[in-house]
């Protein structure tokens, strides 16, 4: 069972360096797991995606160093090689590195690459999970994600890839008896749409976009199938959003922000 790092554990560690890989979840600060937080609490310096909100930089010690990398609006995104090397840098001087990740580092994280260059370099680490942001979002509006006897797969997945939009087995998908959680799935949306709809999936199957969930800009849209790329298109949806294919809300009153199609 995970547990709490104690303090000659954490003196230790700032002796030889470290890295805790912390998933940050998917915004709401409440969201956050214990370790997650004392993790960045101790930390020296707090290596952060830019997408990761305000309210969980702002936990970090007031003397920590705090280093931007990945992607911003209009800017080029950090390399990440450029990125594996602050992390052995700031090891190596000896400091306690947080690297802090949106939702969970293993998932859509880009972890692995993370950790194989840690430990090339030989420099301890560890991995804190944090809540995904289908989990999250489902969480936020009250998706059901499996349903007994009904849907009895959950499938989490991502309608981006390096050159353009994923490819899956769509046959697959496109059956019932599952839920899809579509990652960076919004500029993909009429390629999803069209993968499943030619892949035979009923065009009434439930659909639910959340953007930004669990945060104070909030937004969720219902519909169908059939509706993705008009819903995305008439609501201006930009991301970062789970399209989740399967389920509705259980409770329209549970969504702060809910438009349904007509
Ligand atoms: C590079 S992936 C990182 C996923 C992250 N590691 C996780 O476990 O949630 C980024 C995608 O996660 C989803 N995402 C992250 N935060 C979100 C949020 N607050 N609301 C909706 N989707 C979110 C979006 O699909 C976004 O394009």
């Amino acid at each position: 069972m995970a547990r709490v790092a104690t303090l000659v554990e954490l003196e230790e560690r700032k002796r030889a360096g470290f890295v805790s890989l912390v998933g940050a979840g998917p915004g709401d600060p409440e969201l956050l797991t214990v370790k997650a937080l004392k993790a960045l609490q101790n930390a020296d310096v707090v290596v952060v995606d830019r997408l990761v909100a305000p309210t969980i930089r702002a936990l970090a010690p007031a003397g920590a160093r705090v280093i931007e990398v990945g992607k911003a609006p209009g800017r080029p995104s950090t390399p990440q090689a450029r990125i594996c090397a602050i992390l052995v840098r700031e090891a190596r001087a000896g400091h306690r590195v947080v690297r802090l990740k949106g939702g969970d580092p293993l998932v859509f994280g880009r972890a692995v690459e993370e950790l194989a260059a840690l430990t090339a370099a030989g420099v301890a680490f560890e991995i804190v999970p944090g809540i995904t942001a289908a989990l999250g979002c489902a969480a936020a509006v009250a998706v059901p994600l499996t349903g007994r006897g009904e849907r009895r797969e959950l499938v989490l997945l991502t309608g981006h890839a390096t050159d353009g939009a994923a490819e899956h087995d769509w046959p697959a998908l496109a059956r019932p008896g599952r839920t899809l959680a579509i990652y960076m799935g919004v500029g993909a949306a009429p390629h999803i749409q069209a993968r499943l709809l030619d892949a035979g999936i009923d065009p009434q199957t439930p659909l639910t976009i959340v953007e930004n969930g669990t945060l104070p800009r909030q937004k969720v849209l219902t519909g169908r199938i059939a509706d993705l790329v008009a819903l995305v298109g008439r609501h201006r949806i930009r991301g970062p959003a789970v399209i989740f294919i399967g389920a509705h809300p259980l409770r329209a009153a549970a969504a702060p922000v809910l438009v349904e199609a007509a």
